[in-house]
């Protein structure tokens, strides 16, 4: 009889998704990825080694009253980066800030880092991607070469560790990135989901025993994620995301997880010379060089988190070149611009399906909000039409498959953010209520409405679908 085998006790780590399988495959089964698979040994027992189970200590149960108020925060100074953290970081915490390449994570970590350290924090600063001298440079064309932040180079966790155990723990501590740390503790190649996994652990471990504020920072993969985004998301309290586009100087700060404070927060940036510049009012950097005279441009009375934010959206309705019209959308969701269109068709009889369409939203800004459908609508049918929207108007409400519009959430705060901004007047749906001196607000029930205030009304324009 053959002898039994023992069990192998290998797995394989996909390091893009870092799904697990027992045996090799050139292609990952659940993300997809190819040639991404690294055998890998198990993990250590928590705790190091083989443990004889002891009996365990037992500990008191409590209730959910909060003894203490609020969590204390340590405000970094940068507002907008305070804010989107809810208010301050939080001691102890761990948090991600992932993101493309180049987008400038670590410009606005020495930021962040630089304005804590001038009000007296303890500061530092691990750099396990750009030498000293980089780091430097950087620093002293954005000024802050004088900040008491202190500099480290180093990839290896064990000695980020012993360093950092020679001294009080820091108020923060910025690791950039997580991606190049490794630990000689297991045997896998640095930059694996193992690795990841488990200098992440350390650190997060080492913020929680010490007080220390842990930002990480990681670099996102081409799908957007963080690479092996389930290694470390799970591990840490917040995850926050860089993002922007390349040819756009703005950069939107977005919470996606916070155990300490609200999600789906944003806090506007722009790139200058000299480090990144908070935007304090982003409606008029959106609305900056807007065109209202010219059609298919309307403008959206939107809200990010808290905060509301007008930004432009612009449509261009062209006749189709080939067969198959194009649809093409920056900044939008291709299946929303698809409903809007079928809406547009069959509820009040324009032809719009068989052009070619691009929706695009100006700014680099990625709007996700449902009240954004009548503003795409009207950008829609005045690009149509040929005529431009009503000058400073604001549009907002959702549509739904029935052609109705209904009123969003916080209709006021919308309008108070346009009124300031010198709009006089609105396009809402029926059921809003709120009023705002100097603004006129004309309601529409059905989508059919809009047809009116973008000149689609002219039977000339109408055609058979
Ligand atoms: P960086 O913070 O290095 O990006 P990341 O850490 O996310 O990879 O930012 C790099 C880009 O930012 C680089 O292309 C140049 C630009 N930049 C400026 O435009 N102005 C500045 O003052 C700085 C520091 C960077
Ligand atoms: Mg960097």
């Amino acid at each position: 009889m053959k002898k039994k085998m023992p069990k192998a006790s290998i797995t394989f780590v996909c390091q893009s998704c870092g799904a697990t399988h027992t045996k090799w495959a050139g292609k990952c089964a659940e993300c997809g990825a190819w040639n991404s698979l690294v055998e890998e040994a198990p993990p250590p027992p928590l705790g190091g080694g083989a443990r004889k189970r002891g009996r365990g200590r037992p500990f008191a149960l409590e209730d959910l009253k909060t003894l203490d108020k609020e969590p204390p925060r340590r405000p970094t100074g940068i507002a907008e980066f305070d804010r989107v953290c809810g208010g301050g970081l939080v001691p102890g915490s761990a948090l991600l800030i992932g993101g493309d390449p180049g987008i400038g994570k670590s410009t606005l970590v020495l930021q962040a880092l630089a304005s804590f350290a001038r009000t007296g924090g303890s500061a530092v600063y691990i750099s396990g991607e750009e030498a000293m001298a980089q780091v430097r440079l950087r620093a002293g064309r954005m000024g802050l070469a004088d900040d008491p932040v202190r500099l480290g180079t180093a990839t290896n966790i064990e000695d980020i560790l012993a360093t950092l155990d020679t001294s009080d723990p820091p108020g923060i501590l910025v690791i950039d990135s997580i991606q190049t740390i490794w630990t000689g503790a297991i045997d896998a190649a640095p930059g694996t989901v193992a690795q990841l996994r488990t200098a992440s652990y350390d650190l997060v471990r080492y913020a929680k025993s010490s007080g220390a504020c842990l930002l990480l920072i990681g670099h996102v993969t081409k799908d957007g994620q963080i690479a092996g985004p389930k290694a470390v998301e799970h591990l840490v309290d917040a995850v926050l995301y860089f993002e922007g586009e390349r040819g756009h100087h703005f950069r939107i700060l977005r919470s996606v997880k916070n155990r300490f404070g609200p999600t789906d927060e944003i806090g506007v940036f722009e790139m200058t010379g000299t480090g990144l510049a908070e935007v304090a009012n982003p409606s008029e950097l959106f609305l900056g060089d807007r065109n209202s005279a010219s059609p298919g441009n309307a403008v959206f009375a939107g809200l990010e988190g808290t905060r509301p934010l007008l930004v432009e959206i612009q449509a261009l309705v062209a006749d189709a070149a080939y067969g198959t019209p194009r649809r093409a959308v920056v900044g939008w969701d291709s299946g929303r611009l698809a409903m809007i269109l079928a809406v547009l068709d069959s509820r009040c009889g324009l032809g719009v399906s068989g052009h070619d369409v691009y929706l695009n939203v100006a700014g680099g800004l990625k709007v996700g909000e449902p009240a954004a459908d009548i503003a795409a609508a009207a950008a829609l049918m005045s690009s149509f039409s040929g005529k431009a929207l009503p000058p400073d108007t604001a549009f907002f409400g959702e549509i739904s498959l029935s052609g109705d519009v209904r009123p969003p959430p916080q209709a006021e705060l919308r309008l108070k953010e346009a009124a300031k901004l010198g709009f006089t007047g609105a396009v809402v749906a029926e059921g809003c209520r709120a009023q705002i001196d100097g603004m006129t607000l004309r309601t529409v029930r059905q989508v059919a409405d809009l047809m009116a205030i973008a000149g689609c009304d002219d039977d000339k324009i109408r055609r058979k679908p």
